[in-house]
Parts: structure tokens; C-alpha cells; sequence
């Protein structure tokens, strides 16, 4: 069984550990709890194959030369949060040395529409001025996108 590891990584309390939680154990967890680190293994079946995936789960940017695949987070509800992921992803290219790595961004708490301050089309510009990396707008309340945001990233591991 081939392994495959992942790092959720963004701005504190965008809800990378709700996300992680829901795709691995399906709860939705309302209580803020700030994360220092967890990992966690689900085994995903991709087209038949079982597939052995190690999320890591971590309070921000650190620690993540071995990693193969990203999965960047901000909240819709925060600028900030947005604006944090260039820098992340600058940081992993540096330190991977290469243009293109396995990776999907979520605008998280797409629930939250009444409080939302990146547009859609913001999000949109930034995945096509990466190279078309792969957008969703996900809830992990709600549990929107939340299998296709990490399938994909999976996807994009098997075939890298
Ligand atoms: P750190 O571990 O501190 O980096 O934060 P985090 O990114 O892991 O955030 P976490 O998943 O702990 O979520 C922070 C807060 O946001 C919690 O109170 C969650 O319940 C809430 N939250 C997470 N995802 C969503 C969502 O999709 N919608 C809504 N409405 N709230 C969410
Ligand atoms: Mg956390």
C-alpha cells in the first residue's frame, strides 16, 4: 500500500484542525482548541486502490520539508488569513526547490457568507496566478468540499 503524506498548513483558526477532523472521522468539532501539532492516518480507496494517507496537522507554517502534498487554509472571513498563504507557499517552494508541488488551497467557513472578506474572484486570480492549483471553497461546519479538497490533493500526489 503506497503512502502518502500531507500537510495542512495556514493562519491560526481558520479551521485546518475542523477540516482534518471531518475528513478523517466526519465530527465537526465547534470548540476552538489551538493546535501544536497532530497527525492522524486515513486510508482512502483512489480508483481502487487503497491508499494510506498521514495528515499532519500544525498550529501554522513549520516543519514541513518531507512533506508531499499541502493543503493551504484561509477563512473567507479574513483578509489576513488570505494574505498569509503567499508567504507559505514562497517558503515551500524555497525549501522543496522546485516550481510545482502537490497542492490545493480551501477558503474555509464558506458558511460564514455574511461575514466574508475575499471575494471568490480574488481566490480565483491567486489559484490561476499559481498555475491553476485547485480552489474550493469549503465548510467543514457544513462538511462542503471538504473530501474533494483532500482527494484532490491525493490525486495530485499519486500522479506527481
Ligand atoms: P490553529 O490550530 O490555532 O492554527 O487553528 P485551526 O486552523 O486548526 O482552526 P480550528 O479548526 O481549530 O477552528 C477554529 C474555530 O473556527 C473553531 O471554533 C471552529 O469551530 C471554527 N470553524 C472551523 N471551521 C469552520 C467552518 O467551516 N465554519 C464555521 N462557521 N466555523 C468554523
Ligand atoms: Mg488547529
Amino acid at each position: 500500500r503506497r503512502e502518502y503524506n500531507i500537510v495542512v498548513l495556514g493562519a491560526g483558526g481558520v479551521g485546518k484542525s475542523c477540516l482534518t477532523a471531518q475528513f478523517v472521522q466526519n465530527v465537526w468539532i465547534e470548540s476552538y482548541d489551538p493546535t501544536i501539532e497532530d497527525s492522524y492516518r486515513k486510508v482512502v480507496d483512489v480508483d481502487g486502490k487503497s491508499t494510506v494517507l498521514e495528515i499532519l496537522d500544525t498550529a501554522g507554517t513549520e516543519q514541513f520539508t518531507s512533506m508531499r502534498g499541502f493543503l493551504l487554509v484561509y477563512s473567507i472571513t479574513s483578509l489576513s488569513s488570505f494574505n498569509e498563504l503567499a508567504p507559505i507557499r514562497d517558503a515551500i517552494l524555497r525549501i522543496k526547490e522546485v516550481d510545482e508541488v502537490p497542492m490545493v488551497i480551501c477558503g474555509n467557513k464558506s458558511d460564514l457568507e455574511g461575514d466574508r472578506q475575499v471575494s471568490k474572484n480574488r481566490a480565483n486570480h491567486i489559484s490561476k496566478k499559481w498555475g491553476n492549483v485547485p480552489l474550493y471553497e469549503s465548510s467543514a461546519k457544513k462538511r462542503l468540499h471538504v473530501d474533494d479538497a483532500f482527494m484532490n490533493l491525493t490525486r495530485q500526489m499519486i500522479r506527481m
